[in-house]
């Protein structure tokens, strides 16, 4: 939990502190006439909790139906990329889902974990590198941006892995670009383990993001907290409620956060108004079918090499190749 009393915490909202891109950012967001925040900013140490507890939920069925189908492809997966290859993964991985490949792929050259939170990647890189004997080269970069490999990571066989259908947070022609300079990253001959969350009956996906308890709920409203903190933001955090709702005709799970009346906030010296109703848009989680991904990595210059699904046909997991 966070502890607004903490002194370290309270520094945070000094105007002097205060993370003037980030607060730009958020307040063009906010003043648009349809309000939104990027989902990005969901991930700071409390957000980053909070995705682990989603991820463990009855409902949240994405990432144990992954975990299935790279456990149940893990030989095959071996097979197709073969001996001496370089695993580079975008995101610090859920280290679970990671292991699988580093305990299935024989005599893998390098592991190059991408993150954009140093500390984190540091430790698990650590931990990686003493648990498999593995080169383990971490890289401190927003893989948004444009990457380099460090010169020391043998790229003879380099196979990208993009796990937890996180390329559902891209509007579809993004993720063809986003896509796209990941084959010239990786370069020719290079693979790439996408997994992608389909499209299915909208209650199911609907529960998956308002769940029971309420932990998708306080992920959305951490925004919020997380706003007051660092931006020096008055946010009531009772006159707003977490809403998802699926959309058929794009394909996506949109996430809000619902203003419970006619309410004014103040952030960063700006004032923000509120109709009763309306909402700030916080994340798209986009859904694909089988065929619509193939099509998408078709689109940004790759082959699809096979396709898998779970058993409930829930989540897929694509190998794909630039070739
Ligand atoms: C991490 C982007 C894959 O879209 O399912 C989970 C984030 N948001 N519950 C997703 C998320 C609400 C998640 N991704």
């Amino acid at each position: 939990m966070t502890a607004p009393s903490d002194p370290v915490l309270e520094a945070e909202s000094d105007a002097a502190s205060v993370d003037r891109a980030m607060l730009d950012e958020v307040l063009d967001g906010l003043t648009a006439p349809r309000k939104t925040i990027a989902s990005k900013f969901f991930y700071d140490a409390r957000g980053s909790q909070l995705f682990d507890a989603i991820t463990e939920l009855e409902e949240y069925y994405l990432t144990r139906a992954e975990t299935a189908v790279l456990q149940q492809q893990a030989a095959e997966l071996a097979a197709r990329i073969g001996p001496g290859a370089t695993l580079v993964e975008f995101g610090s991985g859920s280290s679970v889902k990671t292991r699988i490949l580093l305990d299935a792929l024989s005599g893998l050259s390098a592991y190059v974990p991408i993150d954009i939170s140093g500390d984190h990647l540091d430790a698990a890189a650590k931990r990686l590198a003493a648990d498999y004997g593995l080169p383990v080269i971490p890289l401190h970069a927003d893989y948004h941006a444009p990457l380099v490999l460090p010169p020391q990571v043998p790229r003879d066989t380099l196979v990208g892995f993009f796990p937890g259908s996180t390329i559902g947070n891209f509007e579809p022609e993004e993720a063809v670009a986003f896509l796209t300079r990941l084959r010239s990253f990786l370069g020719d001959g290079a693979r790439l383990l996408i997994g992608a969350d389909l499209q299915k009956d909208p209650a199911r996906l609907e529960v998956a993001y308002d769940d029971a308890k309420g932990v998708t709920a306080a992920f959305n409203l951490n925004l919020l907290e997380r706003f007051n903190r660092e931006l020096g933001g008055d946010f009531d955090l009772e006159a707003f409620r977490h809403e998802a709702h699926y959309d058929v005709d794009l394909g996506r799970i949109e996430m809000h956060l619902v203003s419970l009346r006619d309410q004014t906030v103040t952030l960063g010296g700006r004032r923000i108004a509120f109709a009763a109703g309306e909402t700030i848009h916080t994340e798209n989680s986009y859904k694909y079918t089988l065929e619509s991904f193939a099509a998408l990595a078709r689109r940004s210059g790759w082959r699809g090499e096979a396709s898998w699904t779970d058993p409930e046909n829930l989540f897929s997991v694509h190998l794909l190749i630039a070739d």
